[in-house]
Parts: structure tokens; C-alpha cells; sequence
């Protein structure tokens, strides 16, 4: 078919979302209590997150229903398309054919909201009326507050210290949806005080923003904590992109032969990947590549053993693939991407060989942003495009072999509250930074002794 892009309609917004967990060729490894490293019983997490979510956490049935208010407001901006990147194929000379699912179509202007819209519902309806979290890059930040409103709940976000004095838009955007923005590290909680008491000039990090949205929301009765990205029920409800990509594949009469995402926690890679990541435990043959930042190269360097999800030791112990949660990464434009860990599912994947990491640096990410943005006319997110350049390698790698494979990627976020990033990058104010192997290995000797 010839079309440059495929909508689908309304009523092809999915009705269920796909758990890649019951498909699993071997179960996913519990997480534990961090002070007594046994396994945690479902409603120890009851104090921090909703039960339907904990619910969804642990289930291994393969289809969980989406909720008819949560599609309703899925419907402000899904389906979003898949567009064929003719220009950009054009561009590379490649024999290729290069496809990207667009989640720069939401209002926070990412994938982000897919999952913020239910877990905001799921806490409503269990009488919840303010929820705590995290941001990086302000994308999840904004994405929450964004799905709050819709459910008139208050919203209280961390902010990461440095996204918070890079990217003002953001935190605005979050006023606007009503919430209340904190740059991370801070003095309102235990978690912030010691970290600044550290170091006072902290440049705050996922891992510490973490630690104090948990406390916020511990030591609150009418408060619960949502987080953006890791978790298994954050992976089963950004299905909805890969499942409307199976949809949009059909009607392009195609299918994909490699499937790229940027990966930070891993959410939007999972939510691309795991329709497909199905069909190749059914035999279908298909790539799966996951593309992180050289910086921060969690999935690349690190190793695949249980940590803390948090810089302060608070949170339970997750098998995982991590770089150690005493990891302080430096403070690269691409902020969504700087986490010590990845999410259980994905990493999980990557030990069993279904899944891929590569690392890329961030010079190379801005210009294979710049090629994408003069070619096919969006300006996408730092984050997002180390999936275009994971794109861009494959496609130049079908050029020389002549093979006529078809990409396709996530376009998880557009980059316009990026701009100064971007400035810095034409004005050749980037550099590249490897993390040094001896800081990686100090990191890792402080992870937590996990028996078995
Ligand atoms: C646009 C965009 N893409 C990707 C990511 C990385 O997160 P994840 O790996 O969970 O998709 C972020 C995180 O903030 C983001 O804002």
C-alpha cells in the first residue's frame, strides 16, 4: 500500500491491554522486602499504590480489560497514527522501508498519558484524591497532572533539579493542569534533607525524586504514588501502542522486521514491543532493539540483579538490569533516559535474548534528530531520538547489505519544550560522555547481597 500514514478510527481505539507476563517463557523473579529480602505479598504495596494496580502488577492473565472512562479519555488523542518515513528512507538511500508510531499526539506531548490516565482512574475509584510522583524530563510530570485534572484529583510532583532549571515549560504546563511542582532534591521530606546535606548542590536524579514522592505519599492517608515508567502494570497499559501498530501493519499490508525504542524505565520500548514480542514466542522472526544513552547505559554496562528502585534504599528490591542505585548520572539533555535501572519485564526479555540493547552517544542522537525533524517535518525529543538513530544504523545497515527489511520505531515524545537542548547542539555545546567503567563498578559493589 501507498499511504504515508494509517489513522484508525475511534472504535479501533483497543479494549483490552496485552500482559506479556502470561506469555513469559519463565515467571518474573518477585520483587523483595528491602530489609528482610523475602518476597513481597501484593498488599505490602497497598500503602503506595492502588489495589486494582497491584492487581494488574502481579496477573498473569494475558488480556486485562481498559475501563470505558479511561478510552473516553484515551479518545482526546488516540489512535495515534503510523506513518511510513518516505523522506527519511528517501534521505538515506536505504532499501528499507521505515515506519514510526506517533505518540507525540497526546496533550503532554508523549506516550506518557497512556498510562497516567488509568492509574489516575484506578485511584479515584478506590477514593483516592491526590497522587505523589516523580519527573525527569517533566514529560511523566506533565502527563499526570494532565490525567488528574480529568478526574479533579490534586497532583504533587518532584521534579528532577537540573529538568527543572532546563525545562521551565514543562513545570508551566503542570500549573496549568493544576498540579504542584518541587525541584528534587528538596527540603519538604527526610529523603531530600539527607541528599542535600550530601550535597547541597545535588543535581537530583529519577532514583532521588523517587524516594521522596514514596515518603510524600507514605505519610499521607489520602495520598498514593503512581510512577511513569519500571513497572509491570506501567508496560501493560502503553500496549495500547503496539496493538494499534498491529492494526495499522495490517492495513499497510506489512510487517515489522525490527522494532527500535529509546528506552529510559523501558515503558515506551515495552509498549511498542510486547504485541510483537508475542507473535516471535509464536516463531515469527523479528528484532527487538532497545536504545539508551552511552551515559547512562543501564541495560549495556549494567548487570541483571536486584536492586533498589531509589537512591535511598526505600523502595522493594527488583531484579533488574542496573548500573546500582547509587549511580549518579551526568546531567545529559535526554533527562527521561538518566535511570540507574530498567523495568523488571524488559530486562527480564534482555536476559532471555528476546530484546537488544544498544548505546548511542548524544551528538550523534541530536543530528540523527536534525535529519529527522528536516525530513519528515517533526522536531522529536531528546529522548526519542536515540530511537532514531537506533532507526537511522539499521536502515543504513539494509543499505549495504541491499535487504529490504521494514523498521519500525517509537516516536515517544515531541521535543518543543527542548528547545535549549537543541540550541546547545547547534551551537556545538554538546559533549559526549562515556560513564567510566571504574564508577560503574564502584556503583555495582554497593548493590544489596540477594541469596539464590
Ligand atoms: C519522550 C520520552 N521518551 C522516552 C522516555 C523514557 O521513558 P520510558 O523508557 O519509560 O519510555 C521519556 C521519559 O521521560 C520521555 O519523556
Amino acid at each position: 500500500m501507498d499511504s504515508k500514514r494509517v489513522f484508525l478510527s475511534e472504535k479501533e481505539i483497543p479494549t483490552a491491554w496485552y500482559n506479556l507476563q502470561a506469555d513469559l517463557p519463565q515467571p518474573l523473579p518477585p520483587p523483595l522486602h528491602p530489609g528482610t529480602k523475602q518476597p513481597l505479598a501484593p498488599a505490602d504495596l497497598e500503602p503506595i499504590f492502588a489495589k486494582e494496580l497491584i492487581r494488574q502488577e502481579v496477573s498473569q492473565e494475558p488480556w486485562i480489560e481498559i475501563p470505558q472512562a479511561v478510552r473516553d479519555v484515551y479518545a482526546i488523542w488516540r489512535p495515534t497514527p503510523l506513518t511510513r518515513a518516505r523522506n527519511l528512507e528517501k534521505a538515506l538511500k536505504t532499501p528499507a522501508r521505515i515506519y514510526f508510531k506517533d505518540e507525540s499526539h497526546s496533550p503532554p506531548g508523549s506516550h506518557k498519558p497512556n498510562t497516567a490516565v488509568p492509574q489516575a482512574y484506578y485511584n479515584k475509584i478506590e477514593g483516592i484524591n491526590r497522587l505523589t510522583t516523580e519527573t525527569g524530563a517533566g514529560q511523566w510530570g506533565t502527563s499526570l497532572a494532565f490525567a488528574c485534572s480529568f478526574f479533579d484529583m490534586h497532583c504533587k510532583v518532584y521534579m528532577v533539579k537540573v529538568s527543572y532549571q532546563q525545562k521551565p515549560y514543562r513545570r508551566s504546563m503542570m500549573h496549568i493542569w493544576g498540579a504542584d511542582v518541587t525541584a528534587s532534591p528538596s527540603t519538604e521530606t527526610n529523603a531530600g534533607r539527607q541528599i542535600l546535606e550530601a550535597d547541597p548542590e545535588h543535581p537530583g536524579t529519577l532514583g532521588v525524586a523517587i524516594s521522596e514522592a514514596v515518603e510524600a505519599a507514605v505519610t499521607r492517608d489520602d495520598t498514593k504514588y503512581t510512577l511513569g515508567s519500571v513497572l509491570n502494570h506501567v508496560m501493560l497499559h502503553q500496549t495500547v501502542i503496539g496493538l494499534e501498530v498491529e492494526k495499522q501493519f495490517e492495513k499497510f499490508e506489512d510487517y515489522p522486521d525490527v522494532v527500535i525504542g529509546c528506552v529510559g524505565g523501558g515503558s515506551n520500548f515495552a509498549g511498542l514491543a510486547f504485541p510483537f514480542i508475542r507473535h516471535k514466542l509464536k516463531g515469527k522472526d523479528i528484532k527487538f532493539v532497545a536504545c539508551e544513552p552511552h551515559s547512562c547505559p543501564s541495560m549495556s554496562r549494567g548487570q541483571y540483579r536486584y536492586d533498589f528502585g531509589d537512591t535511598t534504599m526505600l523502595t522493594p528490591l527488583i531484579k533488574m538490569y542496573t548500573l546500582g542505585h547509587s549511580f549518579v548520572p551526568p546531567g545529559i539533555h535526554a533527562g527521561g533516559l538518566r535511570y540507574h535501572g530498567m523495568a523488571p519485564m524488559v530486562s527480564l526479555c534482555a536476559a532471555l535474548g528476546l530484546v537488544e540493547a544498544r548505546g548511542y552517544h548524544q551528538i550523534e542522537c541530536f543530528e540523527a534528530a536534525k535529519l529527522f525533524a528536516a525530513t519528515e517535518g517533526i522536531i522529536p525529543a531528546p529522548e526519542t531520538s536515540h530511537a532514531i538513530r537506533g532507526a537511522i544504523c539499521e536502515a543504513e545497515r539494509c543499505r549495504e547489505t541491499g535487504e529490504e527489511k521494514c523498521i519500525v520505531f517509537n516516536l515517544s515524545g515531541h521535543g518543543f519544550c527542548d528547545m535549549a537542548s537543541y540550541d546547545r547542539f547547534l551551537s556545538n555545546k554538546l559533549e559526549d560522555y562515556a560513564y567510566p567503567q571504574d564508577r560503574i563498578e564502584a556503583a555495582i559493589a554497593e548493590l544489596p547481597v540477594v541469596e539464590g
